[in-house]
């Protein structure tokens, strides 16, 4: 089986990631070898509730635990102080200690909340993810990034916690829709064209296999997309420095999800037309070459993400969004480009003219 292990400091701080077909239903097994104690709060969606939680609260059950589900609603809403709030609310009224364990099972959202309800709940309680998504399953659920929503911004509360086990499951995406399929696989091809030019070709030959979820192609995506990020997280887990290369993409990225109301494209959607903009700085201030350029656009369109955006004409407003980033320093944008195909390195110093000539090339 496939494992990865997420090294952060000393050893006591590492844990493995298990990928595996069909490993969902050992789940009662690896929990018993690792987790001593009586409760586990499980925390799921409504969405992902109806298709699984009731089979791992079984399995769950059968390895002797005693199961609180805790089910929010689907979607970035429940990554709010009210939802954060009912958790603990429900682990204080079922008696839950410092020595009990809180489970996501998820996409992203839920994984966020539940990771941060464990990070803060009598100041941190084990914590276990088994993500839905493939986002969860190659980006979220690694790294220990926790965080729920503020009015002012995306993420603005959380905390760095890393959790205990983290367990994929391929058989989970069969019932994945394709937009959320693909929002996962704009992550997957950032990892290809920041750290391994291999897998980038990997993924412009295989869309066929991963777009029929075939085990072997599946597995693959999973484990080079954990690999890299474990790598990058174990240099790097406070981002600090290292870890900023994650971001690429993510700049014009979210600054599209913020001028579009967070209603117009999703996460992964918004990277991509993220990462053409990247990749065109990249390949005009004199770095990436046209046909790695071309590449790159080949990937995107190849698995139907968009290529531009839907946002009238105003630039302007879209350049300014760019600095209410939370990685903005002394007002300067950090740009991760692309040195070639699978190098990524951070710049500052980019005139700001030529960043606006990227945008209108994209809106
Ligand atoms: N912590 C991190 O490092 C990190 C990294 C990237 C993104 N995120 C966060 O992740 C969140 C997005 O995660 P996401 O894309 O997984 O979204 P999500 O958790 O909202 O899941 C997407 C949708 O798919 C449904 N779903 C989940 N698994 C399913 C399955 N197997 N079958 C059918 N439906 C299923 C969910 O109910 C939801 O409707 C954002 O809040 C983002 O900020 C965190």
């Amino acid at each position: 089986m496939p494992e990865i292990r997420v090294e952060i400091g000393e050893r006591k701080r590492s844990y493995p990631i298990l990928i595996e077909k069909g490993i969902k239903e050992e789940i009662g097994r690896l929990l018993t070898a690792r987790y001593q104690g009586d409760k586990i709060l499980l925390v799921t969606d409504k969405n992902v509730r109806a298709y699984y939680a009731e089979v791992i609260e079984e399995l769950l059950r059968k390895a002797g635990y005693e199961v609180v589900i805790y089910t929010l609603p689907a979607g970035e809403q429940a990554k709010s102080f009210k939802y954060l709030h009912k958790g603990y609310d429900l682990l204080l009224e079922k008696g839950f200690n410092r020595d009990n364990l809180i489970m996501a099972l998820g996409g992203g959202v839920v994984g966020d909340l539940a990771g941060f309800l464990a990070a803060t709940f009598m100041r941190g309680i084990s914590f276990v993810q088994i993500p839905t998504t493939l986002l969860a399953q190659v980006d979220s659920s690694v790294g220990g990034k926790t965080a729920i929503n503020h009015p002012k911004g995306k993420n603005l509360i959380g905390a760095f916690y890393q959790p205990e086990l983290v367990v994929i499951d391929p058989d989970f995406l069969q019932t994945l829709p394709l937009r959320e399929l693909k929002t996962g696989i704009a992550e997957v091809i950032k990892y290809g064209l920041i750290a391994d030019r291999d897998f980038a070709i990997y993924l412009k030959e295989h869309k066929e296999a991963i777009f029929n979820l075939e085990t072997e192609a599946l597995l693959h995506l999973i484990t080079r997309s954990c690999a890299i990020k474990a790598e990058i997280v174990r240099e790097d887990e406070k981002e600090k420095g290292v870890r900023a290369l994650l971001n690429f993409g993510h700049t014009i990225g979210h600054a599209i999800e913020a001028v579009t109301g967070y209603q117009v494209y999703n996460h992964g959607e918004a990277v991509a037309i993220g990462m053409i903009g990247a990749g065109r700085l990249s390949c005009k201030l004199g770095f990436l070459t046209r046909e790695d350029l071309e590449i790159l656009g080949d990937i995107v369109r190849l698995y139907g993400l968009p290529f531009s955006c839907r946002y009238g004409e105003d630039v302007e407003g879209l350049f300014q969004t760019l600095f209410y980033d939370k990685k903005v320093r002394e007002n300067k944008l950090r740009w991760i480009l692309l040195e070639r195909l699978g190098h990524a390195f951070i710049k500052s110093d980019i005139d700001n003219q030529l960043v606006r000539e990227i945008l209108e090339g994209l809106v």
